[in-house]
């Protein structure tokens, strides 16, 4: 083990508790592509700039690649005595190539070095989250398209409303993914700006050349203040925050599948490849995936306020805590990749119970808008028309009947406006079909809303920003 990169000025070795404590080799160690990609990046500048020479450029060059090679062959040895990835490949690299390796640290911190690695990182991670958004985003449009012609009850607090098509429930999951995906887009705008050459936090006195390594990296834009770029974890936040009200989105869709396999509602038969049962109960057929994805939701709202908790009083530039950065990122993506793709999966197999959702729609006076709006037709004042609609209810519910099935003699005890032409306007597929207004559960509207959402996924790129910044 070669001595510490950092300890000149250190009279004594470091405590071994400390070392324990202070290392995050354990964590970022999977930053060691980016953090390469960032060093090669770098030395080419410095290269470029005349700092140092095409020959020991190369040399550098070639020996990052093959710690490359050395970690991705699993042939690499880490040890909480280096800290972390940076020092863990800077180390090596001098093992590799000799004193040269020196030079790599050159006009750079591992400050603005931690920031590049973790924004190339993140940068990648997002595209791919608004990938698999977009696969199941396709899931659900395919799945409204699949489902059209079958109607549900609709519901608010809970209580029986109005019914809807389940294509029009389902396409208003859709829509929660599509502005996550335009979240994550925006994010990943912002987080799209190069730290590197900000240095510990001042800048350098090297005439470095940090549009070079901006382009180099592909960075949109290099960050525009030393001290902020060095200090700045908000596109993580962002990320997470995106990340948290993505999970709210999964976690009502899993409610919802949850409720509905219940023998209660009798809606959905939940794929046996994706329940369990129970090591007591022989019966049992448990919605875990469902139940799971609802419970890590509480994961990563926790990372979001962990790194809100740890950002919110830290003075100017770098502090060492911010090291507890990338614990609660990589939670939050990889538990966020996982969800999203699971439900992806699941989804396809589920299956409807339409005869019990149609059934379910028609008990429960889910029609008595209909009435109104059919005495509103008639010349009623909407006011008026509800009152006359809560005194059929009531009456019906003394009857145990449903409106639908009061004779006309006993509707029209409640306004004379009613005639026969009332039975089609109260008729289940009617109250659905008649709500053409834009956006509501109609057929045609949501015949029209699967048309536009396959045209605008259609036109999307991989790990594009639909709705994003730019
Ligand atoms: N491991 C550190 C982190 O993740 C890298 C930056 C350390 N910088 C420093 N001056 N100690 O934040």
């Amino acid at each position: 083990m070669s001595e510490k990169l950092w300890d000149g000025r250190f009279a004594e070795g470091t405590d071994k508790v400390v070392e324990k404590f202070t290392s995050s080799i354990a964590i970022d160690r999977r930053l060691y592509r980016h953090d390469i990609e960032g060093s090669m990046a770098h030395c080419r500048m410095l290269a470029g700039a005349g700092i140092i020479t095409e020959a020991e450029m190369t040399t550098l060059v070639e020996g990052l690649a093959a710690i490359r090679q050395e970690i991705e062959a699993g042939r690499f040895t880490y040890d909480d005595r280096l800290e972390d990835i940076h020092m863990h490949i800077e180390d090596r690299l001098g093992q590799l190539v000799g004193p040269v390796a020196r030079k790599l640290h050159t006009a750079r911190s591992r400050n603005d070095q931690v920031a590049v690695d973790a924004r190339l990182y993140l940068r990648a991670e997002t595209g791919a989250v608004i990938d698999r958004l977009m696969a199941l985003r396709r899931v659900l449009v395919d799945m409204a398209a699949d489902q059209l012609g079958h109607v549900m009850p609709g519901y608010t607090h809970l209580q029986r409303a109005q019914p809807v098509l389940l294509s029009h429930h389902l396409m208003a999951y859709y829509e929660m993914f599509t502005r996550d995906s335009g979240r994550f887009g925006d994010a990943r705008t912002r987080m799209d700006v190069n730290p590197l050459g900000c240095a510990a936090l001042a800048g350098t006195t090297f005439p470095i050349d940090r549009e070079a390594t901006t382009v180099a990296l592909g960075f949109r834009a290099m960050a525009a203040n030393s001290m902020d770029a060095v200090a700045d974890r908000d596109f993580m936040l962002e990320f997470m925050a995106a990340a948290s009200i993505c999970m709210v989105h999964f976690s009502r869709l899993a409610e919802e599948l949850i409720l509905w396999s219940s023998a209660e509602f009798g809606f959905i038969e939940l794929p046996d490849a994706f329940a369990t049962g129970s090591s007591i109960m022989p019966q049992k057929k448990n919605p875990d995936v469902p139940e799971l994805v609802r419970g890590k939701t509480g994961r990563v709202f926790g990372d979001l306020m962990a790194l809100l908790t740890t950002m919110k009083s830290l003075p100017l530039a770098y502090n060492r805590d911010m090291q507890e950065d990338k614990i609660a990122l990589f939670s939050t993506v990889d538990t966020l990749k996982a969800v999203i793709e699971v439900v992806a999966r699941m989804l396809p197999h589920i299956r409807f119970n339409t005869e019990t959702m149609r059934r379910e729609s028609e008990r429960g006076f889910l029609n008595a808008t209909d009435l109104a709006d059919y005495l509103v037709g008639r010349g009623l004042a909407f006011r008026e028309a509800h009152a006359v609609v809560g005194r059929a209810v009531a009456h019906a519910l003394d009857q145990g009947k449903e409106l639908q099935a009061l004779s006309l003699e006993e509707l029209q005890s409640f306004s004379d406006r009613i005639d026969d032409g009332v039975y089609a306007a109260l008729e289940l597929d009617q109250v659905v079909d008649r709500r053409t207004s834009a956006g509501g559960t109609g057929t045609a509207s949501v015949k029209a809303a699967i048309t536009k959402a396959r045209a605008d996924l259609h036109t999307e790129v991989p790990g594009g920003t639909p709705g994003g910044a730019d």
